[in-house]
């Protein structure tokens, strides 16, 4: 802690915290976007902060994204908490095996000796397709497990960054473009003020399910992430960020 304050981390959280109008905010030294170990650091300080709030028995929803993939490498098993269970936030949302939350989910249930259950739940289906998939019973089950958990962590990317990573169809590409969107979080797509302009239509957690949600926990850093983060956090003020020093210094810049 005195090395934090010595490189003005907590000076950094402050002055953070006021600018964004949040009140759990957690900075690590670097620039994501010019050094990848910074992610991991940003991993490190999520491990932390979710070991500090798990309780006994825990369901952690999470999503997919390289940010969330560093969580997952940094993760250790704690013995104080021997029943966690991990799910996927959201069903598919067309990222690469992976990034996908799948396989970040396994990941991380792996590395703490968790458990860990999947949703199969593809992308563009067919209005029927659909509902008679979310009637299956496995999924429905997982469906359950996922509304109910205790702890959500996501990523916070820019909108189109997000939506050309995801190969969204032309019709959607230009309403995103068009209502401006700079945003992007677990398939919802944010313009500057914080309001929802897309979403990417999938089973799961939806916005609105959050704030019963005990816990939330973003991760997010890179300068290049500063505007997406700002507008976030606008309409999640009661989420713990967790960012780095690269993003941190431009929004405060801004
Ligand atoms: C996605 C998450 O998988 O990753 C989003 O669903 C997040 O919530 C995105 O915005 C961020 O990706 P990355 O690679 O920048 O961490």
């Amino acid at each position: 802690d005195v090395m934090r304050e010595v490189l003005g981390l907590k000076d950094l959280e402050k002055k953070l915290k006021h600018t964004l109008h949040i009140e759990d905010v957690i900075v690590v030294a670097g620039d994501s976007d010019l050094s990848p170990w910074v992610k991991k650091e940003m991993g490190r300080a999520c491990v932390a902060c979710m070991k500090e709030r798990l309780t006994d028995k825990n369901i952690v929803a999470v999503t997919g994204g390289t940010t969330l993939a560093a969580v997952a490498e940094m993760m250790t098993p704690d013995s104080k908490q021997s029943d966690v269970l991990f799910v996927p936030a959201r069903g598919g949302l067309g990222e690469d095996v992976k990034n996908q939350a799948n396989t970040i989910c396994a990941k991380m249930a792996e590395k703490t000796m968790g458990n860990y259950r999947l949703l199969h739940v593809p992308d563009h289906l067919s209005n029927e397709a659909y509902q008679s998939l979310i009637e299956e019973p496995t999924v429905k089950e997982v469906l359950q497990l996922i509304k109910s958990s205790s702890m959500v962590i996501h990523g916070i990317g820019d909108a189109i960054t997000m939506a050309e990573r995801r190969k969204t169809p032309e019709e959607d590409m230009e309403k995103i473009k068009a209502r401006y969107a700079v945003a992007e979080a677990f398939g919802y797509y944010f313009n500057q003020e914080g309001e929802v302009v897309h979403k990417v239509k999938t089973v799961g957690i939806q916005l609105e399910d959050l704030e019963h949600v005990q816990h939330v926990i973003a991760v997010a850093g890179g300068a290049s992430k500063a505007k997406a983060i700002k507008a976030y956090m606008k309409q999640a003020p009661h989420s713990i960020l967790i960012t780095d020093e690269g993003a941190a210094r431009a929004l405060i810049r801004e």
